[in-house]
């Protein structure tokens, strides 16, 4: 992986991207668009606030999150790459997330304001064939991501899986539900792996809930009457999307998390994991996407 971090200043635009210490001394980046602010850490990528005017924040952050080098952020966006879940002798969730990433593009215009960050490995290694992670992050009316993943490698296919883990900030998670996943088939983590058929047209949090549905590329809509608003995740390029919410044993457990947070969150994340991971073929490019903004309920 290449750590050479590549100059700021000449991607910052006065009012409308800024760089300053955010949180642990680590580099944040600010993003100003004529309807709405965001927060990019260039440790891992990391999106931690997306706000329109007027609204709640889109996204939960943990108040008890670390900021360091080799640690993830707890909240926001992770962006889990090229491994999905726990590994052997490995961080979960893969390398992408604790990396320092370079700021490679910017622009702003009347709507939006983009960067764009990247990660790149130029040679085959053992363990991974060269590859290069471009992130785009759009802020706009609405959050837009998109992560293209290009194996560079002339000789070796690349076998990975990718998501955009965002946890959503929630009044009540308890009175919260989801629609768009009837009819998929998920991996009930909670219950051993299990897969089981979504029957549910609403699915509401009960307890704690980790599952990977497969196979489905709908867009997924959460409804949260205390803040009186709908959250929408539009994507494509990914045919997994991960719910999961700890509860409160599992709150209890994790050091970056809050005993009482988690009635305040809710991830909906969108990738490619399990049976649906990717492989791309030398030279070949996979891009994940997702559109995400909330309207009143
Ligand atoms: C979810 C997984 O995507 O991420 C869960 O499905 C996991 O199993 C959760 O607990 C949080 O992972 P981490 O590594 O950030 O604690």
């Amino acid at each position: 992986m290449s750590s050479e971090a590549t100059p700021l200043q000449p991607h910052l635009i006065p009012g409308r991207i800024e760089a300053r210490a955010g949180n642990g001394h680590l580099t944040q980046l600010l993003l100003t668009s004529h309807a709405s602010k965001a927060e990019v850490y260039l440790h891992g990528a990391h999106v931690t606030h997306f706000q329109r005017q007027g609204e709640h924040p889109l996204l939960f952050m943990s108040s008890r999150s670390s900021f360091a080098p080799g640690k993830p952020i707890r909240g926001g966006v992770p962006l889990i790459f090229p491994w999905f879940g726990p590994r052997d002798g490995a961080p979960a969730h893969g390398f992408a997330r604790t990396a320092e990433w370079s700021l490679v593009e910017s622009s702003a215009n009347d709507d939006a304001t983009r960067i764009t960050l990247e990660l790149t490995q130029p040679l085959d290694s053992p363990q991974w064939p060269a590859h290069r992670l471009r992130y785009r992050v759009t802020a706009d009316t609405a959050l837009r991501l998109e992560l293209a993943v290009t194996n560079t490698s002339t000789t070796r296919a690349f076998p990975c899986e990718s998501c955009l883990h965002t946890y959503f900030a929630i009044g009540d998670v308890a009175q919260a539900g989801i629609v768009g996943l009837q009819g998929a088939r998920y991996l009930d983590k909670v219950d051993g792996f299990a897969e089981k058929a979504e029957t549910a047209t609403k699915i509401p949090i009960t307890g704690e809930t980790d599952r990977v549905y497969l196979d489905t590329a709908a867009t997924v809509t959460i409804s949260d009457p205390v803040w009186g608003r709908k959250l929408i995740v539009a994507k494509s390029g990914s045919a997994s999307t991960v719910v999961w919410n700890p509860w409160i044993a599992k709150a209890k457990a994790m050091a970056d998390f809050g005993d009482d947070e988690y009635p305040r969150m809710l991830c909906v994340e969108s990738g490619n994991v399990d049976r649906n991971r990717i492989t791309l073929a030398p030279g070949a490019t996979a891009t994940l996407a997702v559109e995400l903004h909330s309207e009143p309920l």
